[in-house]
């Protein structure tokens, strides 16, 4: 084997987007010409699902003809509550998204519909049905029935309602909303590029989501956020940070929720993240996990700066999840719930202007050899 670092498609462009620009240097990140510290902090999930799949801010009519089809799709079919059931309950709620949605496709009249308008449409009800995906299994896992959603509220009340049918408050929503916002584009991270591969062979939108489900999953991309809640835990207290760093540090591990591949800067997803939590844990009187968050990064940071890692999106919303009282292993799932906008805003672009992706790879391998029969091996 070559000891050649592999390249990971490092610095390569494969497509030309119009969705998501990032600014790695700097630390900006744009959604379709907007930065997105203006639309974190004025706008909303839907608003901002519209401008990704439109490529311009709604009018008040648009958004209500979007809130009103995202409220008619927030049902599940029932064989879909049955799938659930008959999962073992301590399944990881990833896997969990990713059948139920290849079962949504199954399920949907116009999975193989590949016209424009079908695809729209499927975007906008994968928007409206992954949350309820979620909600419902922490539900039924937990033995419980799944929470009839309130159509005249937006996904993020509705998300947090259904954990434990309490009415959540305004700033709680906020925050969850600003999440879901900066969750929802990140021009062609691996669960993206994914979904773009998928549906360059022409297969359908929801087969190229359940694809960006899986690639999501993994600890070095979504499932990063959970992995950040874990160690919060682990520590437990700020007092605790120091010598639970030194330990890390030592085992030369990676610290979950810092580096990112194209930015070299502060993520200002992670920034705005930090504000908010720190807010949320003052107004919920539970400052502990943004003080633990804080502390790691005060001592990790110096020792990686030359390096150009520094927290990212997952970093601090690992803290703010966690005094919303969301289950950490449903962290990952929001991700999804979140960037599905992202996925099928992408895949709009692809299927506009489609060639199969097709990359070469080098051959190190044997050339040569002779078949041996089975039996002179
Ligand atoms: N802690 C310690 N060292 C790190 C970290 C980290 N979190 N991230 C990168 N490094 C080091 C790495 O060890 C390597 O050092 P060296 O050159 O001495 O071998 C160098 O930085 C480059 O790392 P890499 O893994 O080759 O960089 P990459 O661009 O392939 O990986 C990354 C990017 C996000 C996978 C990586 O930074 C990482 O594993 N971070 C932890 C997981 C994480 O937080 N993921 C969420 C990413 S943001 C949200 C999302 O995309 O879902």
């Amino acid at each position: 084997m070559s000891d050649k670092k592999p390249s990971g498609l490092e610095d390569v462009v494969v497509a030309q987007s119009s969705i998501c620009f990032i600014d790695g240097q700097r630390g900006q990140l744009v959604y379709r010409g907007y930065d997105i510290d203006d639309l974190a902090q004025n706008s909303s999930f839907e608003e901002v699902a519209y401008l990704l799949w439109n490529g311009s801010l709604p009018t008040q009519d648009q958004l209500d003809a979007l809130r009103t089809e995202i409220a008619s799709s927030m049902v599940l079919p029932a064989h879909i509550y049955d799938i659930m059931q008959a999962m073992p309950f301590d399944s990881n709620p990833m896997r969990v998204v990713e059948v139920c949605v290849a079962a949504l496709g199954v399920f949907d009249a116009e999975s193989d519909d590949m016209s424009e308008a079908g695809n729209r449409r499927k975007a906008i009800r994968l928007m409206a049905q992954l949350p309820l995906i979620v909600t419902s299994w922490n539900r039924i896992r937990n033995g419980q029935l799944p929470v009839e959603p309130n159509l005249d509220k937006g996904l993020a009340y509705n998300f947090l309602y259904a954990l434990d049918e309490k009415e959540p408050d305004e700033y709680s929503i906020k925050t969850f909303d600003a999440a879901l916002i900066l969750h929802a584009d990140h021009e062609l991270n691996a669960s993206t590029f994914s979904a773009r591969v998928t549906a360059a062979t022409l297969s359908d939108l929801h087969s190229a989501v359940v694809a960006a489900i899986c690639t999501l999953k993994g600890p070095l991309h979504g499932g990063a956020n959970e992995a950040v809640a874990n160690m919060l835990m682990e520590i437990g207290d700020v007092d605790q940070v120091e010598d639970y760093m030194k330990n890390l540090l030592a085992a030369k591990k990676k610290v979950m929720g810092f580096g990112h591949r194209v930015y070299k800067a502060k993520d200002p997803r992670a920034v705005i993240l930090e504000k908010m939590s720190e807010e949320l844990g003052r107004r919920r009187g539970e400052t502990k996990w943004f003080e633990i968050s804080h502390r790691v990064e005060e001592i990790f940071q110096p020792t990686v700066a030359s390096k150009g890692i520094f927290p990212n999106v997952d970093f601090y919303s690992a803290s703010a999840y966690h005094v919303l009282g969301i289950p950490r292993d449903l962290f990952t799932p929001i991700f999804a719930c979140s960037r599905v906008v992202g996925w099928t805003a992408h895949l709009l672009e692809q299927y506009a202007n489609n060639r199969l992706f097709r990359p070469d790879s080098e051959y190190i391998g044997k050339t040569g050899l002779k078949y041996q029969p089975i039996d002179e091996r």
